[in-house]
């Protein structure tokens, strides 16, 4: 039987339902050994939902042996000092992304880490998933030929005008919405496409990017007092010339598409955020009935499925994530565990942090900005290899 490694959570809000959903997959590696969040009317009605020990405060988790690793999943404006405290405490941490809310202090973090023979990762970890491995190994086996292109949209919808004040998880916690306005849907969203191309391509080397707040009121009360842009696009260069254009937004209809472009073809996933979300393939159009078609019939989706990797081994019901969201915990425990490096370490989170904040305030960096962060190249998982 494998060694169960011991984690404690930290911020039981909206996400660590899914969490607690995700756990259960990875009894095997995965023990939960206590809770903790600030508010104590939102950590006992998630501990009574979902049960676990909790604990009376963030001294007394972080001073708990069995907890090996702290999972950070506070909003992002407190993932640096929560994830300080953990480290000086002898923790590994897992953090929920962004790692940081700057480049500065994703570094101070992860140099910490490194001082301390700790390890720090961060989410997401949708490349671990099984879509996202089978689009790597396509691009890898040639299947497009030279990549040359990414487009990749995630737009989430038009928020301001949904239901969004009703939105509730299942131990009855709304969804963050003041929150998740003030930090953008850049710093929210963008890392589950940057993941994947970095892992695929290697460190971004440049980046140009533009965001702008389109609607500031976004029907909050009281209102916003400091809105985040809620729209960004931004051109990102990797060494080798292969170019991704990444757009963020809330303020257009939801678009999760992911196209590699490449000489031979292009491979496409339709949701970033599902693991079984099948991988497309097409040719390129070349002669006068292919270009015809592809102008007026093929639409997104279309094309010759690829062969996914293995079976996807989540099974959503209705209601239940389609990411496993557990997946980058695992692989941070098994790293620790047989001392090897792990594929979302402290370097691949710091190099996520940087291009993200580039993207959401390129006001910040020089245009075209030079990105100065960089990683090891990432092992594709196991099976699929
Ligand atoms: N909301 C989503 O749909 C979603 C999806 C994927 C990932 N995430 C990420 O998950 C993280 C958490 O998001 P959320 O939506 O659950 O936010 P949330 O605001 O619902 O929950 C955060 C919780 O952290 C607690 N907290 C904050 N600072 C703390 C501290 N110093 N000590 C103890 N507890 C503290 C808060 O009391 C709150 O209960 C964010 O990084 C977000 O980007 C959110």
């Amino acid at each position: 039987m494998t060694e169960q490694t011991g984690i404690a959570i930290v911020g039981c809000g909206y996400i660590a339902d899914s969490y607690r959903h995700c756990l259960k997959l990875h009894e095997s590696d995965l023990r939960l050994v206590g809770l903790f969040d600030r508010d104590a009317v939102r950590l006992r009605a998630h501990a009574e939902y979902w049960g676990g020990r909790v604990y009376s405060s963030i001294d007394d988790m972080l001073a708990d042996d069995a907890a090996q690793i702290i999972i950070n999943l506070t909003d992002p404006e407190n993932h640096a000092e929560v994830t300080r405290a953990a480290l000086l405490a002898g923790k590994h941490v897992y953090s929920e992304k962004p790692v940081a809310m700057t480049r500065a202090e994703a570094i101070a973090l992860r140099d910490l880490a490194a001082e301390k023979g700790l390890r720090l990762a961060a989410a997401p970890c949708n490349i671990l998933g099984e879509s996202a491995q089978t689009l790597w190994k396509a691009v890898r086996s040639g299947a497009i030929g030279a990549p040359r292109l990414v487009y990749a949209e995630l737009d989430d919808g038009m928020i301001h005008r949904t239901n969004y004040r009703e939105w509730k998880n299942r131990s009855g916690k709304a969804w963050p919405a003041r929150g998740e306005f003030e930090t953008g849907c850049t710093f929210e969203h963008a890392g589950y496409v940057l993941t994947v191309l970095c892992a695929m391509f290697g460190p971004v080397r440049r980046v140009t990017a533009f965001s702008a707040l389109l609607v500031a009121n976004k029907m909050t009360d009281p209102p916003l007092p400091n809105p985040a842009p809620d729209f960004s696009v931004g051109l990102i260069e990797f060494d080798g010339g292969i170019v991704a254009r990444v757009t963020n937004s809330i303020v257009a209809p939801y678009n999760h598409r992911l196209q590699v472009i490449g000489d031979e073809g292009r491979l496409e996933i339709r949701e970033a955020w599902d693991y079984a979300c099948p991988v497309k393939w097409r040719g390129v159009s070349q002669n006068r009935l292919a270009r015809f078609l592809e102008r007026r019939v093929q639409g997104i989706g279309s094309g010759k499925t690829v062969p996914m990797v293995r079976q996807p081994a989540m099974r959503p019901g209705r209601g239940e994530p389609t990411m496993d969201f557990a997946r980058g915990i695992v692989e941070l425990a098994r790293a620790a565990r047989d001392n090897r490096p792990s594929r979302l370490d402290g370097d691949f989170a710091v190099h996520i942090a940087e291009v993200t904040e580039m993207l959401q305030h390129p006001d910040r960096y020089e245009r075209p900005g030079l990105v100065q962060s960089s990683f090891a190249p990432l092992a594709p998982m196991d099976w699929a290899q």
